[in-house]
């Protein structure tokens, strides 16, 4: 086995400044799969939510998480979080990210939904991810301890006692085993790619939580998928997301007809799961939503890659409305974790997305992700000072390795079902009817990381048996008192608090 002091899974936001800042501490090898190009973080759009404008603060920004969160959040995890913003966005800008300013060199700030300020600092316009991505990529490739190996995690490499020493790697032809001597990270993203229709990148199977789930680790709050209101369908069926930051600006969503969806525009800032539950009920009821961006001031220049993107099919959104619809965008859920990443298993962390921190509830604040992204990360690496340097015993066999051709195999079927059983509206006969179809696939595909976590999801959907933030079941409409606490799941039992 070759070995680095860290090894970290991943090449999103999360993953690279984790790497970045634990090579402060020892070695680390970078797990990259396809590249950071193929992460969520890099189709980032919005922004990152940070308490930096005059007449804003921390405690402000806090309280809007919490709200948006449904009773479900961390609060004090919620408030360290909210009170890093300002120190995110310094060290980013230490880091070469070019955020937008102003001609006196303010940072210029959009709205987004559920925010009682304008707290979105942006790059590149609309183009914040790919920017803050390529600067930490750039970093992490000239950083003389880090090494980055283009290839595919399959299993978290563990010692007899459950501790995790390592990786499994396949690079498309042969396994490699990785150790490491102080920590493994997960940050693999999301599970977007498992819904019909996501903003997310074909990558984001889930795979970090079922190789968590395989190593033993503590899952929370998986029921909880956002549904991102406004994606835009191209005539070939690829999808782009339409960046809740032009609400922010102004834009509003109307009918085929023309009408406005909402009675009162301040509604368009609703939090995402009530304006994609809205659009949802009007698509139901056979009506097109659309976004209408005309009287946005410079939209072009503001939103140049959305622009650009829907120029080239012949759309201009200065001129015209564009057909939107909810798609899968974010998991509030994930591998139970605390900011710096540590999970139920010694030495595994999980990091970003794939992590369940609570700081996102039951429904995340917009342009929050990013943010702790950047705080997990930074966080990790400093606790990589803290952690022991041992060489780690020989790993056990791995009890599973994924297999990433069964996901290509099985997606074709996997991606439908979950659309339609698990998606933006759920209720009991389609919760049975995915659970029962997807034991079968994990029996058929018993390598895919994809099915694995399907079915996890299916899982904690249908035990949370209410309706809370991203979490809409058609036959309990409500939120419920007793439901008010995680979900919890872990391989040892398929599912607590039941
Ligand atoms: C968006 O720009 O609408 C998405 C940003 C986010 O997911 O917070």
């Amino acid at each position: 086995m070759e070995s680095a002091g860290v090894v970290v899974v991943g090449a999103g936001i999360a993953g690279l400044t984790a790497a970045l800042c634990a090579a402060e501490w020892d070695e680390v090898c970078v797990i990259a799969g396809d590249g950071p190009g193929a992460s969520s973080s890099a189709r980032a759009q919005g922004g990152l939510a940070a308490a930096v404008g005059v007449g804003d603060a921390p405690v402000l920004h806090a309280d809007d998480t919490l709200r948006a969160g449904a009773g479900l959040c961390d609060e004090p995890r919620v408030r360290e979080l909210a009170a890093e913003g300002p120190d995110v966005i310094a060290w980013l800008t230490r880091m070469g990210v070019p955020f937008d300013r102003d001609p006196t060199g303010a940072l210029l700030l959009g709205r987004e939904g559920g925010h009682s300020r304008a707290r979105i600092v942006h790059a590149g316009g609309d183009e914040t991810g790919r920017f803050i991505t390529e600067a930490l990529w750039r970093a992490a490739v000239r950083h003389p301890r880090i090494e980055i190996r283009r290839e595919t995690c399959v299993a978290v490499a563990q010692d007899p006692t459950g501790r995790a020493v390592g990786v499994w790697t396949w690079d498309g032809r042969a396994y490699h085993g990785v150790a490491a001597r102080r920590a493994v990270a997960l940050a693999t993203g999301g599970v977007g790619a498992l819904f019909g229709r996501t903003s997310n990148p074909q990558t984001a199977l889930g795979t970090g939580i079922a190789l968590a789930y395989k190593a033993l680790a503590t899952l929370a709050n998986l029921e909880f998928v956002q549904f991102h209101p406004t994606l835009w369908i191209g005539p070939d069926g690829d999808v782009m997301l339409l960046s809740e930051a032009l609400r922010g600006a102004g834009a509003v969503l109307v009918t085929e007809r023309g009408a406005p969806l909402f009675a009162d525009p301040a509604d368009n800032l609703r939090t995402r799961d009530v304006v994609a539950l809205a659009i949802a009920k009007a698509e139901e009821a056979g009506e097109r939503v659309l976004l209408d961006a005309t009287r946005v001031k410079d939209v072009t220049s503001r939103f140049p890659s959305i622009a650009a993107r829907l120029a080239r099919t012949g759309i201009d959104i200065a001129a015209e409305p564009v057909p939107v619809t909810p798609g899968a965008h974010f998991l509030m859920g994930g591998i139970e974790a605390d900011l710096a990443g540590r999970t139920s298993v010694p030495g595994l962390f999980a990091l970003g997305e794939v992590a369940c921190t609570g700081v996102h509830g039951a429904n995340r604040l917009a342009s929050n992700s990013l943010l702790e992204c950047v705080a997990m990360g930074r966080r990790f690496g400093r606790a990589m000072c803290e952690e022991p340097s041992v060489r780690g015993e020989t790993p056990v066999e791995p009890r599973w390795l994924l297999q990433p051709t069964e996901d290509a195999q099985v997606l074709g079927e996997l991606a439908p079902l979950m659309w339609r059983c698990v998606g933006l509206v759920r209720d009991e006969p389609g919760l049975c009817a995915a659970i029962e179809r997807l034991d079968e696939l994990r029996a058929q595909y018993p390598g895919s990381g994809a099915v694995v976590t399907a079915s996890l999801i299916a899982r904690a959907a249908r035990w949370r048996r209410e309706s809370r933030g991203g979490h809409v079941r058609r036959d309990a409409p409500a939120p419920i008192a007793s439901y008010a606490r995680p979900s919890r799941m872990s391989m040892e039992q398929e599912i607590s608090n039941l």
